[in-house]
Parts: C-alpha cells; sequence; structure tokens
C-alpha cells in the first residue's frame, strides 16, 4: 500500500493563503479522477424505474405488515431519521433477535458492486426478496408466506397490477424484489463533495478540503475511491494487523471466508462506502466502534499502518462531513400504506 507523506507540507501553513488558490485546481483535478459525483438516480437497463414501481416500493418498504409477526419493515432497521441505518451495533430483527452484523444505510446502497458486508446478495433486488426469508430479519419460513399477506392487505394487489401491467400474477417475491429495489435505486443524496466534484471549488470548506487532500495522500482512495467513495470492492479488514486488536471486537467474524470458504477471503468485506458515513455510527461490520475519528484512527493503523495525528484525523473527519447530503424526500417521511382488512 502506498504510503505517501505529505508532512513536509505542514510548515508551509502561512502560505497556505497565497497557495490555495494554485493549490485548489490540482486538487479537485486528482479528485475528479478518483472520485464521481453521484448520478440523478441508479436505474440500469435491467432495473429500470417508473413511477409506478417506486410508489409501490416505497409503500413495502415502510410495511411491516408482511412480516413473520406483522412487526418489521426494512425501514425499522433503515430508519429515515437515522440516514438510512438504525443506530445499534449489530440489528434487531423479528422476535427481538439478533443479526450478526451492522445496518449498513440504504441510501445510495444501489450503486455497490455487490449487497452485504461480505457481498453474499448481487444487488439491491436480491436482498430484498431474500430479507423475507432471513430469519433474523422479516421470518418468513418461505416467500410465499410473506406474498398471502400482501395479497390480503386492501390496495396492494392494485398496487402491483400498474406496477407490472403486463402481468397475469404480479404478486409475487421476483416484483416485490423489482419495486423495492426500483425504490432503492430513487435513493441518491447529493453531497456538497458531489458539488465540488462538478466545479464548485467553494463547496468545500478549507478544513474538508485539507481532509480531502490528507484521504488522498494518506492512501485511504486505495480502496474509498468511486462514486461511492467506496463499495466498489473487497479488502481484507486488517492488513497489516488483526482488526480487533483495534476495534475490540468480541466476537471475530471471519467475512467473506464464511461465503466462499476460499482462506485467501478470511477477514475479507466489502470497502465501505463512506458516503453519509458522519451520519451512520456505530461503525464496521459490527459496530464495534462508535465515533468517526476513531473509526478514522483504526483505518489508517489497520490499513495503511499509518498512525494519524489528531489534527490529520480532524481533516478526514471534515472532509467525510462534506459527504453528507440531502434526504430524498421520499424518504424523509413515511408515505400513508394501503388500508388493510387484514388481521394479525
Ligand atoms: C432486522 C433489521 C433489518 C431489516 C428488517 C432489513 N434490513 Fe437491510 N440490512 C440489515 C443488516 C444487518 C444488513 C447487513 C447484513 C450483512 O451484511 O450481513 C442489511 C443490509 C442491507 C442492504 C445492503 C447495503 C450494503 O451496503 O451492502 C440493503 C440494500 C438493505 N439491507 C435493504 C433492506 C430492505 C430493502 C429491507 C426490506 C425488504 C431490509 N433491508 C430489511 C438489517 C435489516
Ligand atoms: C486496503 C483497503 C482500505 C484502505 C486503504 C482504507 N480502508 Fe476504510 N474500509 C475498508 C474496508 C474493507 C472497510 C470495511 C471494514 C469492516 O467493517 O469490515 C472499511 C471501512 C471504513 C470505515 C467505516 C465505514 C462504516 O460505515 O462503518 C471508515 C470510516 C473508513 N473505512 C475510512 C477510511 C479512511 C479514512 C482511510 C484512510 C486513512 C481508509 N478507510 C483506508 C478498506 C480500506
Amino acid at each position: 500500500m502506498k504510503k505517501h507523506k505529505a508532512k513536509f507540507f505542514m510548515g508551509a501553513v502561512l502560505l497556505s493563503a497565497s497557495l490555495s488558490a494554485i493549490a485548489a485546481e490540482p486538487l479537485m483535478q486528482q479528485a475528479q479522477e478518483l472520485f464521481k459525483p453521484l448520478p440523478a438516480d441508479m436505474g440500469t437497463q435491467e432495473f429500470p424505474i417508473t413511477p409506478e414501481k417506486v410508489a409501490l416500493g416505497r409503500a413495502l418498504f415502510f410495511d411491516p405488515r408482511p412480516s413473520l409477526d406483522g412487526t418489521v419493515s426494512c425501514s425499522r432497521c433503515h430508519m429515515p431519521a437515522l440516514y438510512g441505518t438504525d443506530g445499534l451495533p449489530k440489528a434487531i430483527g423479528v422476535k427481538s433477535r439478533d443479526n450478526p452484523r451492522n445496518s449498513p444505510t440504504v441510501l445510495n446502497a444501489a450503486l455497490e458492486f455487490v449487497a452485504h458486508w461480505r457481498g453474499d446478495r448481487k444487488n439491491v433486488e436480491d436482498q430484498a426478496v431474500r430479507a423475507l426469508i432471513g430469519p433474523p430479519s422479516f421470518g418468513q419460513p418461505d416467500l410465499a408466506a410473506a406474498m398471502k399477506k400482501i395479497e390480503a392487505i386492501d390496495g396492494y394487489p392494485a398496487m402491483f397490477k400498474k406496477a407490472f401491467p403486463n402481468e397475469q400474477n404480479p404478486i409475487n417475491a421476483e416484483n416485490w424484489g423489482k419495486a423495492i429495489g426500483a425504490y432503492e435505486r430513487t435513493l441518491v443524496t447529493p453531497s456538497p463533495f458531489d458539488a465540488y466534484l462538478k466545479g464548485n471549488a467553494r463547496a468545500l470548506p478549507t478544513l474538508a478540503a485539507a481532509g480531502l487532500k490528507r484521504f488522498i495522500s494518506t492512501g485511504c482512495t486505495a480502496c474509498h475511491n468511486g462514486v461511492g467513495v467506496g463499495g466498489g470492492m473487497y479488502q481484507k479488514f486488517g492488513l497489516l494487523e488483526d482488526y480487533w486488536k483495534q476495534t475490540g471486537s468480541t466476537k471475530i467474524d471471519e467475512g467473506r471466508f464464511d461465503v466462499t470458504k476460499d482462506p485467501a477471503d478470511k477477514y475479507v468485506f466489502k470497502v465501505a462506502s463512506l458516503r453519509n458515513v458522519a451520519m451512520t455510527p456505530p461503525y464496521f461490520h459490527d459496530g464495534s466502534v462508535a465515533t468517526l475519528p476513531e473509526a478514522v484512527r483504526i483505518m489508517a493503523q489497520v490499513q495503511l499502518g499509518t498512525t494519524l495525528a489528531a489534527g490529520e484525523i480532524e481533516e478526514i473527519v471534515a472532509f467525510l462531513n462534506s459527504l453528507t447530503g440531502t434526504l430524498p424526500k421520499d424518504f424523509a417521511t413515511a408515505p400513508v400504506l394501503p388500508a388493510s382488512s387484514f388481521k394479525p
């Protein structure tokens, strides 16, 4: 891993005012090469967005009634008020069952190359379908049981029909995944950093710009790059030191190894996207670290063998704050759900 240190420049603080005009340009260019601004939405040819699918998916996302005990919705663990997370180290699902890992945000999640910390879900559609039968999630014994509950709710049959007009029996698990996926593909959160990447140098406060520079020079961008500032590859967590020595994790998660059984995948996780990261504590796959400065310190230590000074951490955190975007209107408030004659 590249360990380019720019400490040399630290003494030049006095010059920085006059240099900043010049430095602004190369830094922005560097950033434009490493990152990309968010698209308007995350629809693809394979998973196109239509207003009907999004309206249905939004209702389903917030609806607890399809779950085993009628209390668990996607939004229980991906709450708007907490930027699409639940604030817990590890999520708690149906019948208070513990999840093995921390809830990542659903915001911008459709950009990532795979879903889940260990990449054991293909995309947001696959994720949504399998959440129905996840024992610590919706807890349904099978997909048909979930579909039966949806069918029994007045209002959904018509919404499915509208979203999938050419299908005889549109209420099925695949369409549940497509509808929720279409909704998730609208959940983009443009941030000050996106404005910066589009050419507005003033979009980043001075400390955040210093943090961006530090983020690049420290080597964070070897893994956290692209449109998600992460979310584009797998890497071992703890390249230079066992991660749990720094995080204090009590249960050691072997990461992708448990999915593939390939020894090369031990302690390998998806590189987390850092969009909105300031809003989504606690940190890491097991929520073992409570604050962002501590997560940044640990990352530099275990991934790059670099001990960051407090001021350097402060800069990087200021940069990460610039990745906090605006919540989509259709996510900030929950929809009114279709009325139901269904009794649990
Ligand atoms: C009980 C809490 C809970 C519920 C309910 C829940 N999730 Fe999650 N979600 C999680 C956890 C925990 C993970 C991470 C799992 C892992 O990586 O092993 C996750 C991961 C995800 C991801 C992947 C994000 C990423 O960065 O990889 C998406 C997308 C997602 N959930 C969407 C949904 C949707 C849509 C629903 C409803 C169909 C849902 N979730 C229901 C807790 C929950
Ligand atoms: C060699 C690849 C690599 C490098 C270099 C790297 N990271 Fe990470 N980063 C990861 C991986 C993998 C994870 C997910 C770890 C986990 O929780 O399993 C992660 C997670 C994080 C998280 C927690 C995100 C969350 O939502 O919980 C933060 C914050 C972070 N990195 C910041 C940084 C910073 C700042 C740097 C530079 C000092 C950096 N990373 C360097 C691979 C890397």
